[in-house]
């Protein structure tokens, strides 16, 4: 990678969009050596197509049910990575799975970060309040967020990072969720940072 100072930044996300929001708000004060170029969802009238509008990055919807099957889909992302220059992906909440030609599109420089200490409560199905209830429903005394390398599996790729919390007693799925979120979205920011520099160095 040629310079770290601006990496080329997409953003793929399927929900709310908090990460996204506060990652382009960081890049925009200058705390973060990227720009955000592009987000991209796989649904239309999520929160995080209404941070994009605000905050004025372009989005672009890839929905799979308008491609024949999932290599098309794929290959959908991969070319809309290239055409936006991307050289580095964060997944902030994307519920798909990603395919081998998007992650060859940016050269396995791709991110996520899921709401649980991997690989504990972790793949197919452990996504939102799904995985807070089960947390919860195990009598777990604590939780936390990881960030990973992404692969082509479900919550598989290299562990960065992981930030705990506690699970208090009175905990319901929902609190638990929101005190995960609130220690979740300034610790990805902290992680890209880091990754960002030691791509640089
Ligand atoms: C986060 O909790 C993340 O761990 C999971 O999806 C959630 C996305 O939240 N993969 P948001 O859409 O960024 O608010």
């Amino acid at each position: 990678m040629t310079s770290i100072k601006g990496t080329n930044l997409a953003i793929l996300a399927s929900g709310t969009g908090t990460n996204f929001k506060d990652i382009v708000e960081s890049a925009q004060r200058n705390e973060l050596p990227v720009e955000v170029k592009l987000l991209i969802t796989d649904k239309e009238e999520i929160g995080a197509i209404a941070h994009a509008k605000n905050l004025q990055i372009p989005f672009v919807v890839i929905k799979p049910r308008s491609f024949l099957n999932f290599d098309d889909w794929d290959h959908e992302v991969a070319e809309t990575l290239v055409n936006y220059e991307i050289e580095f992906v964060v997944l902030a909440g994307f519920l798909r799975k990603i395919g081998p030609h998007t992650l060859e599109a940016v050269k396995g420089q791709m991110i996520n970060t899921h709401p649980s200490l991997l690989p504990s409560y972790g793949g197919k199905g452990m996504y939102g309040i799904n995985v807070h209830k089960a947390v919860v429903e195990n009598g777990e005394k604590v939780s936390g967020c990881t960030v990973h390398w992404v692969n082509d599996h479900y919550d598989e790729g290299q562990i960065i990072g992981q930030k705990q919390v506690e699970v208090l007693p009175d905990d319901t799925p929902e609190s638990l969720a929101s005190r995960v979120k609130a220690v979740e979205n300034p610790f990805l920011i902290a992680v890209l940072k880091s990754v960002l520099s030691k791509n640089q160095s």
